[in-house]
């Protein structure tokens, strides 16, 4: 063994260090405007992100979850109230399935193509019906699920009414067909935790749709059901704001999300070309922004601890479905007898570290260790 620099799945001290002096520039000035919660930052933010997806409304909330049980809320608000289906994946880390029972929404999985782990778009289309009241697309792990095909497939069954919401938490500047992530369902939730592809310093989200009267109304929604201030037009409304430091962050990393998705691309590339054999690296496509590096890997708990001898960190998203989790177990689900390749994959996906400051000699490290592991 040659070197045994550790490394960590991430490390965000280098991203505060890259523009420490623009964010401490701009944090001091928004503190001292006074104005900390929907303000001009968030304005800013707010519209420089709808022109970047390519949508008119951007709608800033607290977080990605909190962005995704709006979204619902809005879409079931709008909709029939006896549609209470919502068709969506089971791998992609529970947010939706915590969004839908908030909503009294009942979660219909289906299952994925191993090989991307998005969903499959034949499953969802055989699991769509009138009981539908909206599917959620999680662009998972970077990779960007083929909404096109499914808008196709529900047209040609008579469903094009139900609503596709796009959950963009890790597929922000990801494309399919040169269309951005977030442009091309009804509407789209992203979350800024710090770790994601464009991250805040704490915790934020939004709301992104075309769709005026969706926006309307997840505006109202999220500050308490006002249709004006302190009179409440809506019932189920509640408090979800970006706060003003957080937008003013955002709008500082905005222009170099490309830069730094094209780092990631190439990150996983080399990782790609050391591997292959025992670890096959997921593909989201050619518009992909490898938010993560995930693998799927024979003999996972020997992979993992081959890997953290060579000092490398690894994860794994998700090691549970969300139809497995056990204070989930009561909750009402559907669709849970046909989700074999989540099955198949779930005890044999794995993470590898993969963000844009990680260095030549890091990125290195793993493919000498990745390249060792696949001869043995
Ligand atoms: C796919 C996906 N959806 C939703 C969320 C929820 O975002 P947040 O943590 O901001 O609530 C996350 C991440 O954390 C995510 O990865």
């Amino acid at each position: 063994m040659t070197k045994t620099k550790a490394i960590p799945m991430n490390d965000l001290k280098r991203l505060y260090q890259r523009y420490q002096a623009e964010i401490e520039r701009e944090v001091a000035n928004t503190l001292r405007s006074g104005w900390w919660l929907n303000g001009a930052a968030g304005k800013k933010f707010a519209a420089n992100f709808a022109r970047f997806v390519g949508v008119s409304d951007c709608v800033l909330v607290a977080n990605g979850t909190d962005a995704l049980e709006l979204a619902l809320a809005a879409v079931a608000g709008l909709g029939e109230a006896r549609k209470r289906e919502v068709i969506t994946t089971a791998n992609a880390g529970g947010y939706t399935s915590c969004a839908c029972w908030h909503n009294d929404l009942i979660p219909h999985y289906v299952d994925i193509d191993p090989a991307s782990q998005l969903v499959s778009v034949q499953a969802l289309l055989r699991a769509a019906s009138a009981d539908t009241a909206a599917i959620v697309v999680t662009h998972l792990y970077g990779g960007v699920v083929d909404v096109r095909a499914i808008r196709s497939g529900l047209a040609e069954a008579g469903l094009s009414h139900i609503p596709i919401i796009e959950d963009c938490a890790q597929a922000h500047g990801a494309r399919i067909g040169g269309e951005v992530a977030g442009s091309l369902g009804d509407v789209a939730t992203f979350s800024f935790y710090p770790t994601k592809n464009l991250g805040a310093m704490g915790d934020s989200g939004a709301i992104l749709t075309s769709n005026e009267t969706l926006a309307r109304y997840v505006r109202q929604l999220q500050q308490y059901g006002w249709s004006s201030k302190y009179h409440v037009g809506l019932p189920g409304g509640r408090n979800s704001r970006m706060d003003e430091v957080q937008a003013a962050i955002l709008d500082i990393l905005l222009p170099d999300l490309e830069t730094r998705n094209a780092q990631r691309r190439a990150t996983l590339l080399r990782f790609k070309s050391a591997a292959g054999r025992r670890v096959k690296f997921i593909d989201g496509g050619d518009g992909a922004v490898a938010h993560l590096a995930v693998a799927l890997c024979d003999k996972r708990d020997a992979f993992r601890e081959f890997m953290k001898e060579r000092g490398v960190d690894t994860d794994i998203h998700y090691p549970v479905l969300d139809c497995d989790q056990v204070g989930w177990s009561n909750l009402p689900m559907k669709g849970i007898e046909y989700l074999a390749g989540s099955r198949a994959s779930v005890g044999r996906i794995c993470s590898i570290p993969c963000y844009p400051d990680m260095t030549s000699d890091e990125i290195e490290q793993v493919c000498g260790a990745l390249a060792i592991w696949e001869t043995m």
